[in-house]
């Protein structure tokens, strides 16, 4: 789709547009996502009754397959413009897994097969770059760790808007020119995320792009909370026992614990004895959550310098870091921080075990179930345990390197395989 062709479409009935977090104040649909009277969050507003009347289990499973078959959950006022195959990625039972782990009923909700870019983001992305074209906006932009950057990259690609990207210079290759392929103007900022992150809200101020995680944040979050509706719709309309999530400015967690609670509100999901404990994920060299969570503090202690292997998820200020703890905390759950050999160790187990190659993110979030577990936290006789696997490892290969068996070289003869065999078969 070409810019000239956008046009507003006619308002949806369910949003009535957007609110502070904070102090309640309205705000009109627009590109804005902090409140002027007290500079908390804005979120979008959604009229439930209205969404109650329409919505029903039957609607849902009669619709295509994707993450739009929960329309009047996102905040778009027509039909997307990209991304309409995004989303219903599989809910797969991890038997091999769970024994692993010493649990009943494990699942993996793997993202890392998310069309188009291979991870969550594209849910993300799908709303923003459709919610910049209803705004009539004629570039897309981020500040990403790099998934993000995959994800806008392409679906401005897809929509035939230019985009800029902007990433700390020291991302993994493949997620830069994952980026790159799609035509995007890629600058690498010499510093942390949150050195990316604050430059780009000064240029989204100046500049009049839609940032898709500045300006268009409201927006843009929603899109994380159909991976929670999936979650229920493939458990069978069921809330789980326990969800680990991987974090970074912890926008997802917060929206996985709004989107349960939203199942629960419209009736769509029995309400559970028990609320689903929700638990996070850090890695070691950067939990700036997970240390409010252990510490029992409401404000964020940013990490400056972020280290380790997790550069997805290394964001040292996270923005929604005050209401993931709350998320967390409220659910009942708790919060783990692997080291980046626990990191390496969980992406191999879940290779070995479901065939399920993930990035570092998806290790970050199995290496702190498995702390979870060991700590007690996840109970070895609770019922469905979903682990969020939310990336693919084909782009973060780096730390793997030297990590795993070399293939063996032998000759092209039936003699030469003899031989190898022979000597390594016991
Ligand atoms: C693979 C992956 N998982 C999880 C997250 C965390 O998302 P959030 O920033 O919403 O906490 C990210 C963020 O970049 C990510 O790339
Ligand atoms: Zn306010």
């Amino acid at each position: 789709m070409t810019t000239a062709a956008v046009t507003q479409k006619p308002s949806a009935p369910f949003v009535r547009g957007l609110k502070c977090r904070e102090c309640g104040s309205h705000y009109d649909k627009a590109p804005v996502h902090v409140c002027e009277m007290c500079f908390g969050p804005l979120e979008v507003d959604y009229d439930y009754d209205a969404i109650g009347q329409v919505l029903t289990r039957a609607t849902i499973e009669s619709r295509p397959r994707s993450m739009w078959r929960y329309a009047e959950l996102l905040p778009l006022d027509g039909p997307p413009a990209v991304g309409q195959a995004t989303g219903l990625t599989p809910l797969v039972r991890a038997d091999r897994l769970a024994k692993r782990l010493g649990l009943k009923e494990v699942w993996v909700k793997n993202d890392a097969v998310s069309h188009p870019t291979l991870s969550f983001k594209d849910r993300v992305v799908s709303v923003a770059v459709s919610k910049a074209i209803e705004f009539g906006l004629q570039t897309v932009a981020c500040a990403s760790t790099g998934n993000l950057a995959n994800a806008t990259a392409a679906q401005a690609a897809a929509a035939g808007l230019p985009s800029v990207i902007l990433i700390p210079y020291d991302l993994e290759p493949a997620k830069i020119l994952g980026t790159s392929i799609y035509g995007a103007r890629v600058v690498g900022v010499k510093g942390t995320y949150d050195d990316v992150n604050r430059l780009c809200s000064e240029i989204a101020g100046k500049y009049g792009w839609g940032f898709v995680n500045v300006n268009l944040r409201p927006f843009y979050a929603e899109g994380s909370k159909s991976y929670a509706y999936e979650i229920a719709e493939q458990l069978g309309w069921r809330l789980p026992a326990h969800v680990v999530v991987p974090m970074a400015g912890g926008s997802l967690v917060t929206k996985i614990g709004k989107a349960f609670g939203e199942l629960e509100k419209l009736g769509l999901v029995a309400a559970p004895s028990r609320k689903t404990r929700i638990h996070g994920a850090q890695s070691a060299g950067c939990a700036p959550i997970i240390d409010m969570v252990l510490e029992n503090r409401d404000h964020v202690r940013p990490v400056k310098t972020p280290t380790g292997i997790a550069k997805s998820l290394a964001i040292g200020n996270p923005a929604d870091g005050f209401y993931a703890r709350q998320t967390i905390i409220g659910s009942g759950g708790w919060a783990a921080k692997p080291d980046d050999a626990e990191i390496v160790g969980a992406m191999q187990l879940l290779a070995e075990t479901e065939g399920i190659f993930t990035e570092t993110a998806g290790g970050v979030t199995l290496g702190a179930a498995l702390k979870l577990v060991r700590g007690g936290q996840i109970g070895k006789d609770d019922g469905p345990v979903v682990i969020c696997i939310t990336g693919n490892g084909m782009k973060t290969q780096d730390p793997l390197v030297g990590k795993l068996p070399q293939p063996a070289l032998i000759g092209p003869r039936l003699s030469d395989f003899d031989e190898l065999w022979n000597a390594t078969s016991t």
